[in-house]
């Protein structure tokens, strides 16, 4: 199966709204995703294939003086577990490298046990917590950082991520020329 990463167009709109209903139960809406796309600031990333109709995957960085926020990381149910998520998060901080950002930063549930797995692999760290975050269940938020995104180690991380990451998608049948 292939595997393209390309900014969302107005071509993917629709189906995008449609991977967010599923794997984030409906975070943002038609017209955020609109404004996202029209942003000079944001970085809003999707990865497709000729043989999926929506996206696999979904991922999105604003980009906000130094720093990248990301506020967006999504995966496809039927398609998680395969090195995807990985995929997306390293081309999340690949844009942010580009963008000359310096810092990477985000919020996520403090259950989401799946999500700050994945991020700690890439080197964030907790840094705080806001309490009540999520106005649907009340839960907190973690605040996770990762810093060092201009340094020459950072770079030297990118090249082996990139590598182990193309392996684990070939081990999933995944063709890909994302990172090559
Ligand atoms: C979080 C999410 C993006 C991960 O995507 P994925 O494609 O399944 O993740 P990957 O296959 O790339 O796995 C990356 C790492 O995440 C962690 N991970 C993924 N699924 C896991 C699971 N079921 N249990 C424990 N750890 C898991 C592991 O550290 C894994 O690395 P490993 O395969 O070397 O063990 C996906 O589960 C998702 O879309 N969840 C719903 C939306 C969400 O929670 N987004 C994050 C909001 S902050």
């Amino acid at each position: 199966m292939n595997l393209e990463l390309h900014p969302l167009t107005d071509r993917w709109l629709d189906a995008a709204v449609e991977l967010d209903r599923l794997a984030l139960g409906g975070m943002w809406t038609r017209s955020g995703y609109q404004r996202e796309i029209d942003s000079p600031n944001s970085e809003l990333l999707i990865l497709t294939s000729d043989s999926v109709n929506l996206p696999i995957a979904l991922g999105c960085m604003w980009a906000i003086l130094d720093e990248a926020h990301i506020t967006l990381l999504a995966v496809h149910p039927d398609y998680q577990r395969q090195g995807l998520g990985q995929a997306m998060l390293l081309a999340l901080l690949m844009a942010a490298r580009r963008r000359n950002l310096s810092w990477a930063t985000l919020e996520v549930r403090a259950s989401n046990q799946v999500a700050i797995a994945l991020y700690a692999k890439f080197g964030f760290t907790e840094v705080g917590k806001r309490p009540k975050y999520y106005p649907d269940n009340g839960e907190d938020a973690l605040i996770l950082w990762r810093r060092g995104l201009q340094s020459d180690e950072f770079a030297q991380e990118l090249a082996v991520w990139k590598q182990q990451i193309s392996d684990r998608l070939a081990r999933s049948n995944w063709s890909q020329t994302v990172f090559s």
